[in-house]
């Protein structure tokens, strides 16, 4: 693949029906779920992406037999117990946040030693927010300030937890999760809501889960020590990717986009309310649920009435991987000024996101003000842009190449330079292969 991306065109108008790969969110879920499942396991539709292979890797270093077919993957799970591995195993998460968090949860009775690595962007990141709860189970955690490369070893008898998880992080809930299976007790988890897969899956499979929703928080509590079956599952379209056509097709004079079978659970549809009082265009259509997640089509138009916004911040976490595009994109373009806040998490991605945006706003001269993490943009509908865009060193954040390139079709300008192409294949591989199929140029 080339490491760089040249666009010098804005994209013309379209009216096309796309698919768009697996939820990756629900891919390593499956994963890690079904490798102590007793059986084998099959998914259809799983994203073949790099942060999924790290998955299926690090399954492997434990002991767990996988195979990819065309259109399917297999997992055999040996139940709760199943891992099999030597000390000091080594396991690279490579760039997910999501594999290297969970992983926690699976290995908290780990008899052996585990090693866990990353990429240099995930190597920056702070790992205490899960090292906290797992320690309380019991789990052995040694780091060098809470960052990559820890060493991981469990615990023969795991302690449920009272834990409140105060940052709406789905993955410090799901890696609590994880690791309350391996306990003889209830946990209990006080949690500021967040995506919730982990629970529809553990609902799906009849396990102990029960979850009470208040005003704001949730309370889940979780009865460990259960072993369960084998299952199937067909991973819908992620809505995460997704997002990236739907902001350009808002964009983009005369187009429209149908975008068939994705995730619209309601913990990651912040992105649709976002942009539908903004004003853009889009239907959700043919909802259905599977195995409790729901799926849908969404079709969306050219909206040439995007106004600012004021979004709510109980919002961030339905829209935690989007905010920048939202902010970048629709904000940047939209009448009036738009205001966000408490957009602290942002900093903890693949990158300082917040960082990106203001750099990002700033380069394409749309007056942007952060302060304490709270957000205001002053929006430009007559935005135009006719200077040389270069976006390099970005932690090689697939999003934020993803959301560069969109801009550069959707906004013009002379000509983008969009380094590290590569960093695509962290969540969405054939990107630029669908944009090239509703007709955009990029050399
Ligand atoms: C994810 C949760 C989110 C999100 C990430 C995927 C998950 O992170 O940003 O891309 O699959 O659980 P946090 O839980 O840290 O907010």
């Amino acid at each position: 693949m080339k490491k760089i991306a040249f666009i010098s065109e804005k994209i013309k108008k379209y009216n096309k029906k796309i698919y768009i790969p697996g939820d990756k969110s629900l891919s390593i879920r499956f994963v890690l779920i079904s490798s102590q499942a007793i059986g084998k396991s099959t998914a259809h539709n799983l994203l073949k992406s790099e942060d999924v292979l790290h998955a299926l890797k690090a399954i492997k270093k434990l002991g767990i037999n996988y195979r990819i077919k065309k259109n399917t993957c297999e997992i055999d799970g040996k139940g709760l117990g199943g891992f099999k591995y030597k000390n000091n195993t080594i396991i690279n998460a490579g760039n997910s946040g999501t594999l290297a968090r969970l992983i926690f949860g699976l290995l908290i009775n780990s008899k052996n030693t585990v090693i866990l690595k990353g990429d240099k962007s995930l190597s920056k990141r702070d790992f205490s927010r899960v090292i906290i709860p797992m320690k309380k189970f019991g789990q052995n955690i040694e780091s060098n300030n809470n960052k990559l490369p820890i060493k991981i070893k469990g615990t023969i008898y795991p302690t449920p937890i009272n834990y409140f998880e105060s940052k709406a992080s789905a993955q410090v809930k799901s890696c609590i999760l994880l690791a309350a299976m391996k306990t003889s007790g209830i946990t209990n988890i006080k949690s500021f809501p967040s995506r919730d897969h982990t629970e529809k899956l553990y609902k799906y499979l009849k396990l102990p889960i029960k979850i009470a929703k208040k005003k704001e928080f949730e309370l889940i509590s979780f009865k460990g020590t259960k072993n369960y079956k084998a299952f199937n599952y067909i991973i819908p379209g992620d809505i995460s990717s997704a997002s990236f056509f739907i902001v350009l097709t808002l964009l983009t004079k005369n187009s429209k986009i149908l975008i068939k079978n994705v995730n619209v659970n309601n913990s990651r549809t912040g992105i649709i309310d976002i942009l539908k009082k903004m004003n853009g265009r889009i239907k959700i259509k043919n909802k259905k649920i599977y195995k409790g997640e729901e799926v849908a089509d969404i079709e969306c138009r050219y909206s040439p009435k995007l106004k600012g916004i004021k979004i709510n911040p109980k919002m961030n976490s339905r829209a935690i991987d989007e905010l920048p595009l939202i902010f970048c994109l629709a904000c940047a373009k939209a009448k009036g000024v738009s205001y966000a806040k408490n957009l602290g998490e942002l900093r903890h991605k693949e990158q300082d996101r917040l960082k990106f945006v203001l750099k990002f706003l700033k380069m394409i001269g749309v007056k942007a003000i952060e302060k304490n993490n709270n957000l205001k943009i002053f929006g430009n509908p007559n935005l135009k842009l006719n200077q040389s865009y270069i976006i390099k060193n970005f932690m090689k954040d697939h999003r934020a190449f993803m959301l560069a390139c969109v801009a550069a079709l959707a906004f013009g300008g002379k000509k983008w330079i969009i380094h590290d192409a590569d960093a695509i294949n962290t969540s969405f591989p054939n990107f630029i292969s669908l944009l090239k199929n509703l007709g955009a140029k990029i050399h």
